[in-house]
């Protein structure tokens, strides 16, 4: 079978995207990183992936004002012109519109550093220290319209210790970040699992 073409969508460092790319570097790995796209032209993880000899580009949103579907639309037409099978938002930091979503369904996947449906949105490690919980983690899911919903594919329990703080729990989630999407994105880009 053909090696899915995925597109990665960044916003900053990268690490997640970085993750992607090692696993890909694998004959057997059942897709590829095809394109990463920043909506920011700062993003530390653009010159991480041209470094690994992936290419890049920047749609920046700042440009299209308040117009987001001409904004999406750009994306649209570069994820079109690279012939993309599967996006992987990671740390991806603009909300898409349900036109934009609805073109990728079941194609579009998400990383969010929480055991959702615990702690949607920003501040995640923060909230859970806050709330005391015992085990934080994080999820892969596909993205349907609402925020930080749709269909699990994958999910990594860690624990919380006595003396974590935001910062040493974050550390703690990433780690698990980086051994779950590339193996979700492995199911599903071997039809293993669908939204
Ligand atoms: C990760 O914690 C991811 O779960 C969240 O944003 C962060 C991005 O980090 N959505 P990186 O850019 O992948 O290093």
């Amino acid at each position: 079978m053909a090696k899915q073409r995925v597109a990665v969508l960044i916003s900053g460092r990268g690490s997640n995207m970085a993750s992607l790319i090692d696993a890909a570097g694998d004959d057997g790995y059942p897709a590829e990183i095809a394109l990463v796209v920043s909506n920011r032209p700062d993003a530390a993880g653009l010159e991480r992936a041209r470094s690994q000899g992936i290419k890049t580009a920047v749609i920046d949103h700042t440009q299209y004002g308040k117009d987001r579907e001409a904004f999406e639309r750009a994306l649209q037409d570069m994820l079109s012109a690279y012939r993309i099978d599967l996006v992987c938002l990671a740390g991806f930091m603009r909300l898409l519109t349900t036109w934009f979503v609805g073109q990728w369904q079941g194609r579009m996947l998400n990383i969010h550093p929480a055991l959702l449906p615990a702690f949607k949105g920003l501040h995640t490690h923060e909230r859970a220290l806050a709330a005391g919980v015992k085990t934080h983690g994080a999820t892969v899911h596909f993205v349907s319209p609402e925020m930080d919903s749709g269909p699990i594919i994958a999910r990594a329990e860690v624990p919380v210790l006595a003396d974590d703080t935001p910062e040493t729990l974050a550390a703690r989630v990433l780690e698990a970040e980086h051994r779950i999407y590339p193996q979700a994105l492995r199911q599903v880009a071997e039809e293993r699992a669908r939204s």
